[in-house]
């Protein structure tokens, strides 16, 4: 493989000019490995931004210099840049923090067409910003929409120049852990643990290391049974305990760099603590206590329901789940335990309230898990930046107070067991992400998991440049895209808060009866005369699980904002929403403008051709054909279901089926 086989992504940098130049980087006195690698990316980067630029090795005989340092002033993963007219001190606070330093100045010199004049001191907003990667040993990738793993082919590991440039990328956003394999751990993968993998994991965390990434891995909760012929995973049982301390010593003493496992236990048929009739607490601190002496931690997914629900039972509601079983457990949890809490309480659905959890676990280490794998919104085919949806969640007051109340406060509470994960959306396509625009996730994930506060036009903005360059009609025409994506997805996919609308298992298009009659919990119950779940106190009663003022809020279909209306209530099609249009006409109007703003989407691109490079322009252009002709299936599918049960004709006239 070369390196033209894949794209350096948003870190192509373009020539900004040439010079003659005679610049002085002076690397840290520091022996950490990201300290060496930050000086080596940034005169990767000068060399290729400024062509013909030199170094010098002396501070006296040079135009510009750049300091590199390592002060005990910052803390560990902060950093500083001070940027003058001819000389720039890029400091942090570790090698880590220096490394992210240097990547700020990078991004900062490429936007300012030259060498920056700020100042800028950061310190990331979360101690944990993770990857999750789905992939399995045999190189398949679950709800993988880019093509194959580049962590795993044949259950071997692979470490290669891709690997390297993917730790490169990742690392210039701030991404600091990164699970490789899927969490649905099948018996291939329970035995990455073992000495059979030493050697590559070994490999792969050195590369991860030279960019301040740990490398986790997901665990099967069954192991000692399935890989260490145990009668029994209970987690009381001492012969299990001792198998998981054994084990955990040979594995973090033979492979370096590791940060810990993520597991996901008694969850659609993954085994678990709920066998042995123990909690999950005692599954999660038994695990904690055997990674504990390495100073190791333990990430236990919430993402636990009945996944074999009988759809007669309307009184059992899913979106309790993780809430019923986790919430009675706060304070149980050992100090390196951190619960992983999806963003809503089903599944990420295009729409959902955040999870009530966050506002729930008070004395409980809480991380985040958002999915940049486009599972539900459109799978990488259809454009759709998700960057506003994070925002969102982000930003939400699940707790009253006002300080600290919101998901960023929460998550970020926990010393340094706390923080952010996405789900990963990349595999081996050449872009990495399938779709050149889904790129914009993955940056924007790691920028919002680092920066406290930062809004998603900034990020486009960057993030444009970085990848297109300065050409203004281009960053127009794709911030514009990015920006007004997720709303388009949103009105031709899920009305007011509806979700599970897809075809079952793949998750692509519609299918509006498609999870009615099944096992998964995920029902909208639309008759003649309503449609939507009742979670009011007359209902299920999960708005009630919320704080005050939302629990109020979301209990009275007046007071619950119109894009949540049907997660919450159950309402006639007549329903006048806060919008002043009907439900049955929001529904219409929603899914006819979303399928014209995709329609607008590729017409805007198509003007593009020639100023973008061709492969990237190809791409779009296919891209944008798949998008329109699903986009069409969804608004004619769901506007048709709709009017053949309501009756009630489109105010405007137009066709439905
Ligand atoms: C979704 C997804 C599964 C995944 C699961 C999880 O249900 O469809 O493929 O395993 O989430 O998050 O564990």
């Amino acid at each position: 493989m070369n390196s033209s086989d894949y794209s350096s992504l948003w870190l192509c940098y373009r020539e900004i000019r040439s010079t003659s130049e005679k610049v002085a980087v002076m690397a840290a006195d520091s022996e950490e490995s990201p300290a060496k690698t930050a000086f080596d990316e940034l005169k990767l980067a000068l060399s290729s931004l400024f062509k013909g630029i030199k170094f010098s090795t002396g501070e006296k005989d040079c135009s510009y210099l750049i300091k590199l340092s390592v002060s005990s002033d910052l803390r560990e993963e902060e950093y500083s840049l001070i940027c003058e007219r001819d000389s720039a001190l890029i400091s942090g606070g570790s090698g880590r923090g220096l490394l992210y330093g240097v990547f700020s100045y990078i991004r900062k010199t490429i936007l300012a067409g030259g060498f920056p004049i700020c100042r800028e001191q950061i310190n990331p907003a979360n101690p944990l910003r993770m990857l999750n990667h789905w992939d399995n040993p045999d190189g398949s990738i679950e709800r993988g929409y880019s093509g194959q793993s580049f962590y795993f082919e044949n259950k071997k590991i692979i470490s290669n120049k891709r690997t390297e440039m993917f730790a490169r990328a990742v690392s210039s956003v701030g991404i600091n852990g990164i699970v490789i394999n899927n969490v649905n751990v099948g018996a291939d993968a329970g035995r990455l643990i073992t000495s059979d993998y030493y050697e590559s994991l070994n490999e792969l965390s050195a590369i991860f290391e030279r960019y301040g990434i740990k490398l986790y891995l997901s665990i099967n909760f069954a192991s000692p049974m399935d890989i260490g012929g145990l009668p029994t995973a209970d987690p009381l049982d001492e012969g299990v305990k001792n198998w998981w301390k054994t084990e955990c010593k040979s594995l973090f003493s033979s492979v370096g760099n590791l940060g810990g496992f993520l597991v996901k236990a008694d969850s659609e048929g993954r085994a678990g603590p709920f066998t042995y009739g123990r909690t999950h607490a005692d599954g999660a601190n038994m695990l904690a206590a055997a990674v504990k002496p390495f100073g190791a931690v333990l990430i236990w997914r919430c993402f636990v329901y009945n996944c074999k629900q009988d759809w007669r039972d309307r009184k059992t509601d899913r979106a309790r789940a993780a809430f019923d079983n986790f919430s009675p457990l706060d304070g149980k949890f050992s100090d390196n335990v951190i619960l992983q809490v999806k963003n809503g309480p089903m599944d990420f659905q295009v729409r959902e309230p955040v999870s009530p959890l966050f506002g729930a676990m008070k004395n409980t280490n809480l991380m985040l898990e958002v999915q940049a794998a486009q599972e539900y919104t459109g799978q990488q085919r259809h454009v759709c930046c998700l960057l506003p949806m994070f925002r969102e969640i982000l930003d939400m007051h699940i707790c009253p107070s006002e300080n600290d109340g919101k998901v960023s406060d929460i998550i970020s509470r926990g010393g340094k067991n706390c923080g952010i994960a996405a789900v990963s959306n990349t595999g081996d396509d050449c872009n990495w992400t399938g779709s050149v625009f889904a790129a914009a996730n993955l940056y924007g994930f790691g920028r919002m998991a680092f920066e406290k506060d930062i809004s998603p036009e900034k990020i486009i903005d960057e993030w444009c440049v970085l990848t297109f360059g300065n050409d203004k009609k281009v960053i127009d025409t794709v911030s514009y895209i990015l920006l007004n994506s997720y709303k388009a997805y949103e009105n031709y996919t899920a009305p007011l808060g509806m979700g599970w609308l897809c075809t079952p298992q793949n998750h692509y298009g519609p299918s509006p009866l498609g999870y009615e009659y099944d096992r998964w919990g995920t029902y909208h119950f639309a008759d003649r005369n309503a449609v939507g779940v009742d979670r009011s106190d007359k209902g299920t009663g999960f708005a009630s699980l919320y704080n005050e003022p939302l629990s109020e809020m979301y209990n009275s279909p007046e007071t619950t904002p119109d894009e949540l209306k049907l997660f919450f209530h159950r309402l006639p099609y007549d329903y006048v929403l806060a919008s002043g249009k009907t439900l049955i006409q929001h529904i219409y109007d929603s899914h006819f403008e979303g399928y014209e703003a995709a329609e607008e989407f590729s017409e805007m691109w198509k003007k593009l051709e020639g100023m973008v490079d061709e492969d990237v322009y190809i791409n779009g252009v296919r891209r944008f054909e798949m998008q329109l002709e699903s986009a069409r299936d969804w608004r004619d599918i769901i506007n048709s279901f709709f009017y053949r049960l309501s009756g009630i004709p489109d105010e405007k006239g137009r066709k439905i089926y």
